[in-house]
């Protein structure tokens, strides 16, 4: 395998040992969580231990940093290697700036997301975090398979990491609530936000399967113009040949 291909494999590594095992603790210490306050709430105690509350929030602390960590990952990826290749540093040099200007503002909008105390600086931190990494997932070397948004790794992707920036900016909201309007709402956001999290298993596994290997991309590049030449380019590849019958 070239360095590239090996480059491409970081993210989803990463997600696959880090960011999804992750995802499985915090959603253990959230059932657990939700049936202890509602054990109390009926019975006036409970036999799970008062911990899971704080536990799921350490976690999902580090879900949230984890989940924009590897969507930035995941931009930066195309993103550098596109523009390594192409030597879009000589044609677009403020672009090349401002990208990497938007990945350190976005890293540090989400370190001082973390230490903001009230709410209107969580506001503001949550807001920049986004727009941020919205701006890089913006950028032309990012395939965003727009005409199949529903089924779009990338769209997805970026669905859950703003899910994530919101967890994190309502937290003190969620304990002082005494109505529990913002932890009912934080429940309904993160259920969704799990089937964001399987759309990704699937959606990554396969554009695992579509990216080729180095050196088969120049063979599999010119199969796509051969094909777009003689049919609609929206047809990426040959039709597969009839099944030939068996020799008598
Ligand atoms: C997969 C993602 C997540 C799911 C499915 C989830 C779900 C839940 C559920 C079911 C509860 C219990 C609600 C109740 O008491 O009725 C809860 C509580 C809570 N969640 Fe999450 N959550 C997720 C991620 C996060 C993240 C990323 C954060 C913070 C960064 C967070 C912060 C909290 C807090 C502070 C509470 C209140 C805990 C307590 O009562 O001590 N959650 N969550
Ligand atoms: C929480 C989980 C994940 C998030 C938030 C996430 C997010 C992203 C984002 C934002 C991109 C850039 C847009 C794009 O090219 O589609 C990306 C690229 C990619 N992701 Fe993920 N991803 C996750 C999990 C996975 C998993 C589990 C796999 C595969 C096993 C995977 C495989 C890929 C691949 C192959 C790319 C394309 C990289 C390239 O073009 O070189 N991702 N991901």
């Amino acid at each position: 395998m070239s360095t590239e291909d090996i480059t491409t494999l970081v993210h989803p590594a990463i997600a696959v040992f880090f960011v999804f095992p992750l995802i499985g603790m915090v959603v253990h210490y959230a059932w657990q969580t939700r049936q202890r306050r509602m054990q109390t709430a009926a019975e006036g105690k409970s036999k799970i231990a008062p911990v899971v509350g704080p536990e799921h929030l350490k976690l999902g602390r580090y879900l949230s940093a984890s989940v924009v960590g590897i969507a930035l990952l995941g931009n930066a990826q195309p993103i550098f290697s596109e523009m390594l290749k192409n030597q879009t540093w000589a044609k677009e040099s403020f672009r090349v700036t401002f990208v990497i200007l938007m990945f350190v503002l976005t890293i540090s909008s989400l370190v001082l997301l973390y230490k903001a105390r009230t709410s209107l600086w969580r506001g503001v931190f949550a807001t920049l975090t986004g727009m941020g990494l919205i701006l890089i997932g913006c950028q032309p070397e990012i395939y965003r398979r727009g005409s199949e948004w529903y089924v779009s790794h990338y769209y997805c992707g970026m669905s859950a990491a703003m899910l994530m920036i919101f967890s994190l900016a309502i937290v003190q909201d969620i304990y002082k609530d005494r109505s529990n309007g913002w932890r009912k709402a934080h429940v309904a956001l993160n259920c969704i936000a799990l089937f964001f999290f399987i759309g990704q298993a699937f959606t990554g596994t396969r554009d695992l399967l579509e990216i080729p290997l180095s050196w088969q991309k120049p063979y599999v590049e010119q199969l796509y113009i051969q094909n777009c030449q003689t049919a609609p380019c929206e047809v990426k590849a040959a039709p597969a040949p009839a099944p030939q019958a068996p020799p008598p």
